[in-house]
């Protein structure tokens, strides 16, 4: 993946910050716990069309105190490219743009092998840099939620706590255990408490990882205390063909649109060139033209299904389960 990485021409990067080195920097431990789709209530069908077979960890460490202290110093230099949105309060994105630690943290092949093994399928670092390192920040408005319910539309992200989480009250990153239909339900008859897991992260330099576009999840308002950082960074299956859950429509509000446009070009590209090589090693010699066009079809359609986002006019909407959002979901 990192030969794909591409810097756009008009971002000045972080010249003298940390560097990344994954012997001083990194510390990979095993979750104590991986809970499947299974025991969140998903049907077999479902989950077997599902790009992992993971729902949600408990907390596990990936990163060492010192490369705690050099990804806290590296999100401060950036923070100077924060927004806001009506889903998330206060959040940086694109930081793997910026700053050479977080583009090599993210991109790391042993954090890679690491994620793979706990999700149970070989995973790519998500293709769009957009997609790397989202950094949320603690909400300026007292009383607002750090992200409000929602699914993701990347099919895998690790939620790393930058924070020292004793530092500040409230803040839980919270997920509905049980199906999104169940939790959508329980939310509309405001039944939702008996489901709801609140994730203690035991230390800074913690991680959870989710299947984030099956779990209904959100980070909650801070009830004491002003700082509270997380960095979260998305993955694909490292397989041709999975359903791709991303959607144009939820970046249009939030990342510029002189770089999410090329990016999402670049992402549907890569998709598209993975199966267009497959069927060059695999298509049968064959007179069934129909099959041959299928074949074809099938090998483009990212690349066709980005042309029509591309050429969309709209403005794009980036969907909480929030009232006026409720019934997209049902
Ligand atoms: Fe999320």
């Amino acid at each position: 993946m990192n030969e794909f990485f591409r810097v756009p021409e008009n971002i000045d990067g972080i010249k003298d910050g940390p560097q990344f080195n994954p012997k001083e920097h990194l510390q990979l431990e095993m979750p104590e716990k991986v809970y499947g789709l299974d025991e969140f209530g998903y049907r077999q069908d479902i989950i077997d069309q599902a790009p992992y077979p993971i729902a949600v960890t408990t907390p596990f460490r990936l990163l060492s105190e010192s490369g705690l202290k050099a990804l806290r110093d590296s999100i401060e230099a950036l923070k100077v490219h924060r927004k806001n949105s009506e889903r998330m309060a206060n959040f940086i994105r694109g930081s793997a743009f910026y700053s050479p630690f977080i583009r090599d943290f993210c991109l790391n092949p042993e954090v890679n092998e690491h994620i793979s093994k706990i999700a149970g399928v070989k995973v790519l670092p998500h293709p769009m840099a957009l997609y790397q390192g989202h950094i949320n920040l603690c909400p300026e408005e007292k009383g607002r939620e750090v992200d409000r319910w929602h699914t993701d539309t990347v099919t895998l992200d690790y939620v790393l706590m930058v924070s020292d989480p004793t530092a500040y009250k409230g803040g839980h990153f919270e997920y509905f255990k049980c199906t999104k239909g169940q939790a959508i339900k329980a939310m509309i008859r405001e039944e939702s408490e008996p489901h709801i897991v609140k994730v203690e992260f035991p230390g800074a330099g913690m991680a959870i990882l989710q299947q984030g576009n099956m779990v209904v999840h959100r980070a909650s308002a801070l009830t004491e205390g002003s700082e509270r950082t997380t960095f979260v960074q998305s993955f694909i299956p490292d397989k041709v063909n999975f359903n791709d859950v991303s959607k144009l429509d939820d970046c249009k509000l939030v990342d510029p649109h002189d770089i999410l446009y090329s990016e999402w070009a670049r992402y549907k590209a890569f998709l598209s060139q993975r199966r267009l090589a497959k069927l060059c090693r695999e298509i049968p010699y064959t007179e069934d033209k129909n099959k041959i066009c299928l074949e074809l079809r099938a090998a483009i359609r990212d690349v066709e299904e980005a042309i029509l986002e591309i050429s969309d006019p709209s403005s794009g909407r980036l969907i909480h389960l929030g009232q006026d959002a409720l019934t997209d979901h049902l």
